[in-house]
Protein backbone atom coordinates (compact mmCIF):
# COMPACT_ATOMS: atom_id res chain seq x y z
CA UNK A 1 0.00 0.00 0.00
CA UNK A 2 1.30 3.57 -1.06
CA UNK A 3 0.44 6.44 1.13
CA UNK A 4 -0.51 9.39 -0.01
CA UNK A 5 1.64 12.08 1.20
CA UNK A 6 -0.49 14.99 3.43
CA UNK A 7 0.86 18.14 4.49
CA UNK A 8 -0.88 20.01 6.73
CA UNK A 9 -0.76 23.55 7.47
CA UNK A 10 -1.84 25.08 10.79
CA UNK A 11 -1.75 28.81 10.90
CA UNK A 12 -2.32 28.64 14.74
CA UNK A 13 -3.73 32.12 15.90
CA UNK A 14 -2.10 34.13 13.40
CA UNK A 15 -2.77 36.56 10.41
CA UNK A 16 -5.35 39.24 9.37
CA UNK A 17 -7.84 39.24 6.87
CA UNK A 18 -4.51 40.88 4.31
CA UNK A 19 -2.61 38.02 5.42
CA UNK A 20 -5.39 35.44 4.74
CA UNK A 21 -5.75 36.59 1.27
CA UNK A 22 -2.23 36.26 0.54
CA UNK A 23 -1.95 32.85 1.65
CA UNK A 24 -4.61 31.76 -0.29
CA UNK A 25 -2.99 33.40 -3.21
CA UNK A 26 -0.09 31.51 -2.63
CA UNK A 27 -2.26 28.01 -2.30
CA UNK A 28 -3.58 28.74 -5.53
CA UNK A 29 -0.35 29.16 -7.21
CA UNK A 30 1.52 26.30 -5.62
CA UNK A 31 1.58 23.29 -7.61
CA UNK A 32 0.19 20.18 -5.50
CA UNK A 33 1.91 16.76 -6.89
CA UNK A 34 -0.97 13.99 -7.78
CA UNK A 35 0.35 12.19 -5.06
CA UNK A 36 -0.20 14.79 -2.09
CA UNK A 37 -3.06 15.75 -0.13
CA UNK A 38 -3.38 19.40 1.51
CA UNK A 39 -4.84 20.50 4.06
CA UNK A 40 -5.05 24.13 6.13
CA UNK A 41 -6.69 25.02 9.06
CA UNK A 42 -6.82 28.68 9.78
CA UNK A 43 -8.15 31.15 12.56
CA UNK A 44 -11.74 30.04 12.74
CA UNK A 45 -12.84 33.02 11.88
CA UNK A 46 -11.40 32.82 8.44
CA UNK A 47 -11.89 29.43 7.87
CA UNK A 48 -14.85 29.89 5.84
CA UNK A 49 -13.24 32.85 3.85
CA UNK A 50 -10.30 30.38 3.20
CA UNK A 51 -12.98 27.12 1.91
CA UNK A 52 -14.67 29.94 -0.26
CA UNK A 53 -11.66 31.36 -1.75
CA UNK A 54 -8.57 28.27 -2.25
CA UNK A 55 -8.87 25.82 -4.82
CA UNK A 56 -10.73 22.91 -4.32
CA UNK A 57 -8.12 20.35 -4.30
CA UNK A 58 -7.05 21.82 -1.30
CA UNK A 59 -8.64 20.69 1.64
CA UNK A 60 -9.49 23.24 5.03
CA UNK A 61 -9.57 22.19 8.77
CA UNK A 62 -10.77 23.53 11.73
CA UNK A 63 -7.71 23.76 14.88
CA UNK A 64 -10.63 22.48 16.85
CA UNK A 65 -13.77 21.30 17.80
CA UNK A 66 -16.19 20.42 20.47
CA UNK A 67 -18.17 17.14 20.67
CA UNK A 68 -21.50 18.22 20.59
CA UNK A 69 -23.80 18.80 17.75
CA UNK A 70 -25.24 22.22 19.39
CA UNK A 71 -26.27 23.80 22.71
CA UNK A 72 -24.99 26.01 25.09
CA UNK A 73 -21.22 25.44 24.60
CA UNK A 74 -20.09 29.04 24.64
CA UNK A 75 -17.28 29.56 22.14
CA UNK A 76 -17.20 26.38 20.83
CA UNK A 77 -17.88 24.96 17.33
CA UNK A 78 -19.12 21.66 16.30
CA UNK A 79 -18.03 19.17 13.99
CA UNK A 80 -22.02 19.40 12.74
CA UNK A 81 -21.51 23.05 12.13
CA UNK A 82 -17.69 22.42 10.29
CA UNK A 83 -19.69 19.74 8.01
CA UNK A 84 -22.34 22.47 7.01
CA UNK A 85 -19.74 24.71 5.96
CA UNK A 86 -17.83 22.33 4.07
CA UNK A 87 -15.05 21.36 6.05
CA UNK A 88 -13.81 18.21 6.85
CA UNK A 89 -10.59 17.81 8.77
CA UNK A 90 -10.14 18.90 12.05
CA UNK A 91 -6.93 19.08 14.24
CA UNK A 92 -7.32 17.44 17.67
CA UNK A 93 -5.34 17.28 20.45
CA UNK A 94 -2.52 19.36 19.55
CA UNK A 95 0.16 20.01 22.26
CA UNK A 96 -1.14 24.14 22.54
CA UNK A 97 -4.54 22.50 23.53
CA UNK A 98 -3.38 20.16 25.56
CA UNK A 99 -0.59 22.30 27.65
CA UNK A 100 -2.37 25.94 27.18
CA UNK A 101 -5.83 24.66 27.66
CA UNK A 102 -5.43 22.18 29.71
CA UNK A 103 -6.74 19.27 27.22
CA UNK A 104 -6.61 15.84 28.87
CA UNK A 105 -5.95 12.29 26.93
CA UNK A 106 -9.64 11.32 27.97
CA UNK A 107 -11.05 14.55 26.25
CA UNK A 108 -8.70 14.08 22.98
CA UNK A 109 -10.09 10.67 22.32
CA UNK A 110 -13.57 11.62 23.16
CA UNK A 111 -13.80 14.63 20.43
CA UNK A 112 -11.92 12.45 18.34
CA UNK A 113 -15.08 9.65 18.35
CA UNK A 114 -17.27 12.27 17.83
CA UNK A 115 -15.49 13.99 15.41
CA UNK A 116 -14.95 11.04 13.41
CA UNK A 117 -18.93 10.04 13.87
CA UNK A 118 -19.76 13.35 12.33
CA UNK A 119 -17.95 12.71 9.31
CA UNK A 120 -15.00 14.80 9.66
CA UNK A 121 -10.97 13.26 8.90
CA UNK A 122 -9.13 14.04 12.15
CA UNK A 123 -5.58 14.77 12.40
CA UNK A 124 -4.81 13.78 15.53
CA UNK A 125 -1.77 15.01 17.70
CA UNK A 126 0.50 13.25 19.88
CA UNK A 127 3.40 14.08 21.43
CA UNK A 128 6.46 14.28 23.64
CA UNK A 129 7.87 17.39 26.18
CA UNK A 130 11.80 18.10 26.28
CA UNK A 131 12.22 16.16 29.58
CA UNK A 132 9.90 13.14 28.67
CA UNK A 133 12.56 12.79 25.86
CA UNK A 134 15.75 13.57 28.06
CA UNK A 135 14.38 10.88 30.86
CA UNK A 136 13.77 8.51 27.91
CA UNK A 137 9.75 8.29 28.14
CA UNK A 138 9.17 9.34 24.33
CA UNK A 139 7.83 5.66 23.45
CA UNK A 140 5.63 5.45 26.57
CA UNK A 141 3.95 9.13 26.97
CA UNK A 142 3.57 8.83 22.94
CA UNK A 143 1.83 5.39 23.11
CA UNK A 144 -0.07 6.45 25.93
CA UNK A 145 -1.87 9.25 24.09
CA UNK A 146 -1.79 6.96 20.45
CA UNK A 147 -3.90 4.96 22.42
CA UNK A 148 -6.77 7.43 24.25
CA UNK A 149 -6.92 8.19 20.92
CA UNK A 150 -7.08 4.41 19.34
CA UNK A 151 -9.41 3.79 22.15
CA UNK A 152 -12.04 5.63 20.39
CA UNK A 153 -11.67 5.01 16.74
CA UNK A 154 -13.41 2.33 14.73
CA UNK A 155 -12.41 3.31 11.15
CA UNK A 156 -8.58 4.30 10.66
CA UNK A 157 -9.65 5.71 7.08
CA UNK A 158 -10.44 8.93 8.18
CA UNK A 159 -7.55 9.69 11.19
CA UNK A 160 -3.96 11.25 10.35
CA UNK A 161 -1.68 11.11 13.37
CA UNK A 162 0.85 13.71 13.38
CA UNK A 163 4.26 13.35 16.00
CA UNK A 164 4.68 17.02 17.04
CA UNK A 165 7.53 16.64 19.22
CA UNK A 166 7.00 19.70 22.09
CA UNK A 167 10.37 20.67 22.17
CA UNK A 168 10.43 21.34 18.08
CA UNK A 169 7.01 23.42 17.46
CA UNK A 170 7.61 26.78 16.96
CA UNK A 171 11.74 26.13 18.41
CA UNK A 172 13.34 26.56 14.70
CA UNK A 173 15.02 22.77 16.52
CA UNK A 174 13.63 20.42 14.04
CA UNK A 175 14.00 16.77 14.78
CA UNK A 176 16.84 14.94 12.74
CA UNK A 177 15.10 12.70 9.98
CA UNK A 178 16.44 9.15 11.98
CA UNK A 179 15.28 10.97 15.24
CA UNK A 180 11.38 10.91 13.41
CA UNK A 181 11.80 8.12 11.72
CA UNK A 182 12.68 6.32 15.08
CA UNK A 183 9.13 7.66 16.60
CA UNK A 184 7.42 7.13 13.65
CA UNK A 185 8.26 3.18 13.06
CA UNK A 186 7.55 2.75 16.96
CA UNK A 187 4.42 4.32 16.18
CA UNK A 188 3.23 2.33 13.32
CA UNK A 189 4.53 -0.84 14.71
CA UNK A 190 2.25 0.00 18.21
CA UNK A 191 -0.52 0.10 15.90
CA UNK A 192 -0.08 -3.13 14.28
CA UNK A 193 0.24 -4.66 17.29
CA UNK A 194 -2.64 -2.75 18.88
CA UNK A 195 -4.98 -1.89 16.26
CA UNK A 196 -4.18 -3.92 13.18
CA UNK A 197 -1.97 -4.37 10.54
CA UNK A 198 -4.32 -2.79 7.83
CA UNK A 199 -4.26 0.34 10.20
CA UNK A 200 -0.76 0.39 10.99
CA UNK A 201 -0.23 0.41 6.85
CA UNK A 202 -2.70 2.66 5.92
CA UNK A 203 -2.68 5.39 8.37
CA UNK A 204 -0.23 8.20 7.25
CA UNK A 205 1.79 9.70 10.24
CA UNK A 206 2.99 13.38 9.72
CA UNK A 207 6.15 14.37 11.07
CA UNK A 208 5.18 18.53 13.21
CA UNK A 209 7.44 20.72 14.46
CA UNK A 210 9.84 23.22 12.53
CA UNK A 211 9.06 21.65 9.64
CA UNK A 212 10.67 24.56 6.68
CA UNK A 213 11.44 24.66 3.08
CA UNK A 214 14.81 23.19 3.43
CA UNK A 215 14.21 20.39 5.86
CA UNK A 216 10.89 19.10 4.51
CA UNK A 217 12.15 16.97 1.57
CA UNK A 218 15.12 14.98 3.42
CA UNK A 219 12.43 14.41 6.53
CA UNK A 220 9.95 13.21 3.62
CA UNK A 221 12.45 10.66 2.18
CA UNK A 222 11.83 8.65 5.60
CA UNK A 223 10.33 5.25 5.24
CA UNK A 224 7.71 6.10 8.03
CA UNK A 225 7.29 9.68 7.27
CA UNK A 226 4.11 10.26 5.67
CA UNK A 227 3.84 14.04 5.83
CA UNK A 228 4.06 16.94 7.98
CA UNK A 229 2.62 19.28 10.05
CA UNK A 230 3.14 22.56 9.60
CA UNK A 231 3.03 25.43 11.64
CA UNK A 232 5.41 28.93 11.37
CA UNK A 233 6.43 27.99 7.92
CA UNK A 234 2.71 27.39 6.53
CA UNK A 235 2.53 31.03 6.91
CA UNK A 236 5.21 31.84 4.39
CA UNK A 237 5.47 31.34 0.59
CA UNK A 238 7.89 27.97 1.63
CA UNK A 239 4.74 26.22 2.15
CA UNK A 240 4.35 25.39 -1.44
CA UNK A 241 7.91 24.04 -1.24
CA UNK A 242 6.90 21.98 1.41
CA UNK A 243 4.05 20.80 -0.62
CA UNK A 244 6.17 20.16 -3.51
CA UNK A 245 8.99 18.04 -1.20
CA UNK A 246 6.82 14.54 -1.96
CA UNK A 247 8.22 14.88 -5.04
CA UNK A 248 11.83 15.65 -4.94
P1 LIG B 1 5.96 24.74 13.83
O1 LIG B 1 4.56 24.20 14.43
O2 LIG B 1 6.05 24.22 12.42
O3 LIG B 1 5.85 26.23 13.89
O4 LIG B 1 7.04 24.19 14.70
C1 LIG B 1 4.09 22.92 14.13
C2 LIG B 1 2.77 22.68 14.80
O5 LIG B 1 2.56 23.15 15.92
O6 LIG B 1 1.89 22.01 14.22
Amino acid sequence: MTRNFFVGGNWKMNGSLSQVNSLVEILNNASVPSNTEVVVAPPAIYIDRVRQAVKKEIEVAAQNCYYKASGAFTGEISPEQLKDMGINWVIIGHSERREIFGESDDFVGAKTQYALSAGLGVIACIGEKLDERESGKTEEVCFRQLKAIAEHVKDWSHVVVAYEPVWAIGTGKVATPEQAQETHAALRKWLAENVSKEAANNTRILYGGSVNGKNAAELGKKEDIDGFLVGGASLKPEFADIIAASSQ
